[in-house]
């Protein structure tokens, strides 16, 4: 055999393939065939989860540059590992059929001995909804997150949310969009006169049961001022809107893609909450978890509340038909063509 590398050293396998230490083999314990694949499916778990943190924070790294130019690699790396992060997350989906092969019987056999433990605890999860832009003030059950965690696990997640989250440098780079401030891009008065076109078109699109919407419009799209409870400015909503409409044109589609790629991630993670939170009703029922929440009820929480881009997915609302839409300038379709 040749010198170099081994397979087993490099990925440590001795490492990872004796981690598997079943509380139902102790001496004291009867046994529970199904323990192992518990412990296995968890561990499969964390480490994609490890895998998406890599990804998330590389992407941080390049988001908080404070320019990113639209013809360096950089928007496509960003758009590139976030869909691989869509990717794993599809397959994190999936892998709950396999913790389903499991009967609530077999479950039973180990369940008491896990106590308090529980996937709440998942320091990597919590990290990563932090990450992206979870506030502490917004999650489900506050009090309970704090009790159930190891203080040095706190204070991990304390410091993963005073780091810029995901959410927030995509405000900041919509905020910083080229061209929008430039007056040679914009017919009349600059780009006011743009959004005062699109509000009135908007406005007659609107069924009489939706004017209301005008009032919301108006708030989070026309004005200068962000409620502290925003993530997105009306700046960066704008900016936004404007990719989302004009996303055939190929400076904006990367951009749009981007933006497209965050509500996946949002929905991979409600898919996910949703097919976990059946997943132990159907094991568990209406019993309380491990970690001792009130379990589905928990859960069903968590998956209502939790939605991270939903400032994203809001600004469908406003879109009107492409027919309908206000005709560029020639500067502008030209800057957004591929002869910028
Ligand atoms: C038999 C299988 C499972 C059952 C019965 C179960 C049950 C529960 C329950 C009841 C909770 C709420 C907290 C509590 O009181 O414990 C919870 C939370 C959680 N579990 Fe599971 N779980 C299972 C498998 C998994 C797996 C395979 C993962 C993968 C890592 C996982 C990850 C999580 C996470 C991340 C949370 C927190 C969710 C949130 O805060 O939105 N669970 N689980």
């Amino acid at each position: 055999m040749k010198d170099g590398v081994y397979y087993s050293d490099y990925l440590q396998l001795d490492k990872i393939l004796n981690a598997q230490q079943l509380e139902s083999a102790r001496p004291d314990s009867q046994g529970a065939h199904d323990e192992m694949l518990f412990i296995v499916i968890h561990q499969a778990y964390e480490l994609w989860f490890k895998q998406i943190l890599f990804e998330v924070e590389s992407v941080a790294g390049i988001m908080a540059k404070s320019h990113i130019a639209d013809n360096s690699p950089d928007l496509y790396t960003v758009h590139h590992r976030l869909k691989r992060v869509v990717t794993i997350l599809q397959l994190l989906v999936g892998q709950i059929d396999i913790i389903e092969t499991m009967t609530p019987l077999d479950f039973l056999d180990f369940r008491d001995q896990l106590r308090p433990a529980s996937g709440f605890q998942s320091i990597q999860f919590k990290i990563l909804e932090a990450l992206l832009g979870l506030k502490m003030e917004n999650r489900h059950g506050q009090e309970y997150y704090i009790s159930q965690l190891r203080p040095e696990d706190v204070v991990k997640i304390r410091d993963a949310e005073k780091k810029t989250p995901m959410i927030a440098l995509i405000n900041q780079w919509l905020e910083r969009m080229p061209f929008f401030d430039d007056p040679k891009y914009w017919e009349g008065k600059g780009q006011h006169e743009f959004w005062n076109k699109y509000r009135e078109i908007y406005e007659q699109s609107l069924n009489p049961a939706e004017k209301n919407n005008m009032q919301v419009f108006d708030q989070l799209m026309m004005g200068d001022k962000r409620k502290p409870e925003w993530a997105l400015s009306p700046r960066a909503r704008r900016a936004a809107l404007f990719i989302m409409l004009y996303r055939d044109y190929p400076l904006l589609q990367l951009p749009f893609g981007l933006l497209n790629v965050l509500l996946e991630i949002d929905e991979c993670l409600s898919i996910w909450r949703y097919r976990h939170m059946s997943m132990v009703h159907r094991i568990i029922g209406m019993r309380t978890g491990t970690g001792g929440s009130t379990g589905k009820d928990y859960l069903s929480g968590a998956l209502m509340k939790h939605h991270i881009f939903a400032e994203f997915a809001g600004l469908t609302s406003f879109l009107i038909e492409r027919g309908k839409l206000p005709k560029l300038s020639d500067e502008l379709k030209a800057k957004l063509g591929y002869s910028h």
